[in-house]
């Protein structure tokens, strides 16, 4: 990929750690001034990076901003294609809207739209989503797997099982999976997943995973409708997290999970997703949109359908519904 000089600097300021880097050769390899550098010196100092100088030796980091930009995620990031391209924004709507406009437009895979806020951010069932600014991790990811539509929902449980293997790499604590793809924390949620597709009748042209995790809150940061049932990783492990670095292991994750479940089908995801599950084996109520069913969930299907076994005695295989427990 082809650095601008901005992205050179920014590089080599990460990469001299507090040492000193030469403004003169980066003019040079790009064929510009040193007050061109200068400029984009004043740039980054506008998105929150602080610089100093030495005189004749050039410039160094003092400080990164605490942002999801691309050059903080880039820093951590170890994948081939996921989040190698990354539309970065203050402040949007909804990072879905973005993403469904950039897919139709065919952006590549992996291509990751994230936010530091959304004003519009959209959960399951139409239900809002609280993303508030600098808080969490509000991102959607455009993902083109080779799938036939009936497919797509074990897309879903492929992102579920790899965020979830993210936080738990990150933070070290143990989080459960909610059917089909909340990811609690001591029963409350800490994740959600809100998976939209792009299809032709017998082919997905993208998947958009829209994932949203509370990070950085305090209890007091969420409305109180929601304080009972929502958490934060900070309030889990008592520190702030890395939201960059965290994000960086999710596209990790999610680029791993999705090539085994490429090569290998949907078995060995099953099995991942089974041992995180909180709802396989307990007595749930499954509220749907005309219908609610009472049953025990005994696993899910090779297609990622929830099975239920009612009172009854019946087997029934649920696309999507609101699990009680
Ligand atoms: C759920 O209801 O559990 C799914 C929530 C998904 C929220 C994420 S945040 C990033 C992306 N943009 C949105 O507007 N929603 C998803």
């Amino acid at each position: 990929m082809n650095l601008t000089a901005k992205d050179e600097l920014l590089k080599r300021l990460f990469e001299a750690n507090g040492q000193p880097v030469s403004g003169q050769e980066i003019a040079d390899q790009f064929g510009l001034s040193r007050t061109a550098i200068w400029k984009y010196v004043k740039e980054l100092e506008v998105d929150g990076y602080e610089i100093g100088t030495v005189r004749k030796k050039g410039y160094f980091l003092i400080t990164v901003p605490d942002k999801v930009n691309a050059a903080n995620i880039k820093k951590h990031l170890n994948t081939q294609t996921y989040g190698q391209t990354i539309h970065y924004y203050e402040t949007l709507e909804s990072t879905q809207f973005i993403a469904h406009d950039e897919a139709q437009n065919d952006a590549r895979d992996g291509t990751l739209i994230i936010s530091e806020e959304q004003t519009l951010g959209k959960g399951r069932m139409s239900r809002p989503w609280n993303s508030a600014y600098g808080k969490g991790i509000w991102m959607s990811l455009i993902v083109r797997p080779n799938l036939a539509p009936h497919q797509a929902p074990q897309m879903t449980l492929v992102a579920a099982v790899a965020v979830t293997r993210a936080i738990e790499e990150i933070t070290g604590i143990h989080p459960d999976i909610k059917w089909p793809n909340d990811i609690l924390i001591n029963g409350k949620k800490v994740t959600g997943i809100l998976t939209e597709l792009q299809t032709d009748p017998d082919r997905v042209k993208a998947i958009i995973l829209g994932i949203g995790i509370n990070v950085n809150q305090f209890p007091d940061d969420f409305p109180v409708e929601l304080s009972t049932i929502a958490t934060s990783l900070k309030i889990a492990i008592g520190s702030e997290v890395n939201r960059a670095k965290l994000i960086a292991k999710v596209l990790e994750f999610i680029e791993q999970y999705t090539k085994i479940y490429e090569t290998h089908g949907f078995a060995p995801i099953k099995l991942l997703w089974e041992g995180y599950s909180n709802t396989v084996g307990k007595q749930i109520r499954a509220v749907m949109l005309n219908e609610v069913l009472d049953g025990t969930a005994i696993g899910i299907s090779d297609e990622g359908l929830l099975k239920i076994r009612l009172d009854d005695g019946t087997i029934r295989g649920i696309y999507s519904a609101d699990i009680e427990i």
